[in-house]
């Protein structure tokens, strides 16, 4: 987690239907571009720790399904489309400035959820 943006690439590198992974400090981070506009996930399953990047990304649904066990997430919020998982993949923030793409693990504790999405343990 940190407070710098991290250079992603030129917009030109990262065409619709692709996407691409970096790391901000231990965090991976996944940045896609669904019709021209870039979202960014963390680059990891909510159900085991997967590396979504490793699945397939479906550039006209706008869904990743991780290559594990199957489940879709939207890559537009991160939101969990079917089982075995539940809970959403956080979302960090993506800007563009100049013709570079940027985003950051904008987190601010070490927690494992961004707090607006962490599941409810019992
Ligand atoms: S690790 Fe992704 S669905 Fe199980």
């Amino acid at each position: 987690m940190s407070q710098a943006w991290v250079r992603v690439c030129a917009t030109s590198e990262l065409l619709p239907g692709e996407s691409k992974v970096v790391w901000d400090g231990d965090t991976p981070i996944l940045v896609l571009n669904y019709d021209g506009d870039y979202y960014a996930l963390e680059d990891r399953c909510s159900h085991e720790d997967f590396e979504l990047s490793a699945g397939v990304f479906d550039g006209d649904e706008a869904t990743i399904e991780c290559v594990l066990h199957g489940s879709k997430f939207d890559v537009r919020d991160g939101c969990a489309l079917n089982a075995p998982a539940y809970a959403p993949v956080i979302k960090f923030p993506v800007k563009l400035e100049g013709d570079a793409i940027w985003t950051r693990d904008d987190r601010t504790s070490t927690s494992r959820y961004a707090p607006e999405v962490a599941p409810i343990l019992k």
